[in-house]
């Protein structure tokens, strides 16, 4: 049966989240600024942090297809759900749950670089820098994390657990196919 041990408690998340708004509010003192969150795993930590960042601000949303139901990429990256308004000439902060091997971040940044941004960065809530494949740099990281499968805040194990305040790691789950 799976098990889950709290890695990063709530309060942990929202005092780095509220920095993180600092921050990024600092950073980009013009509005607006595009946040696009990458569904579904986004959507708790972009709720939150787009609250903490007071320059003006757009939500958007993509949808990029990444692991299914395994705790693994299968490596093959596409878009399930583009932009619906033009970023051309705007700032763009892509927004994420977590950055593994880095494959769909370097596929998403490619195919929104076309688009021609005023500029282009990336914030993760988390980062496994262990595991990068790719070389993404994100602007922002919430915090960094071991090479654990990790659920909650946003974070999904075959769609479930996403409700979770807590990041938790995920124990005893089935084995990477
Ligand atoms: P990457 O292309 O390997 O960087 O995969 C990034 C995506 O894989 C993330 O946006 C998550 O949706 C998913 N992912 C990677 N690691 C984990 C994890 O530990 N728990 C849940 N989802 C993960
Ligand atoms: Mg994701």
């Amino acid at each position: 049966m799976a098990e889950l041990t709290v890695l990063i408690s709530k309060d942990r998340i929202q005092e780095r989240v509220a920095e993180l708004g600092r921050e990024i509010s600092r950073d980009y003192p013009d509005g607006p600024l595009y946040l696009i969150g990458i569904l579904k795993g986004s959507f708790m930590f972009l709720a939150d942090l787009s609250r903490a960042i007071s320059t003006p601000c757009r939500v958007e949303f993509m949808g990029i297809s990444s692991y299914g139901r395994s705790t693994r990429s299968s490596g093959e990256v596409k878009v399930t759900k583009d932009l619906d308004v033009s970023v051309e000439g705007h700032h763009v902060l892509v927004v994420e749950d977590i950055i593994d091997s880095g494959i769909t971040l370097t596929y998403l940044l490619n195919v929104l670089e076309q688009r021609k941004p005023k500029s282009l960065g990336i914030v993760t809530m988390l980062d496994k820098p262990e595991r990068r494949q790719r070389p993404v740099q994100p602007a922002y990281v919430g915090f960094e994390v071991p090479d654990e499968f990790v659920v909650g805040y946003g974070l999904d194990f075959a769609e479930e657990y996403r409700n979770l305040r807590d990041v938790c790691v995920l124990h005893d789950g089935p084995e990477p196919k």
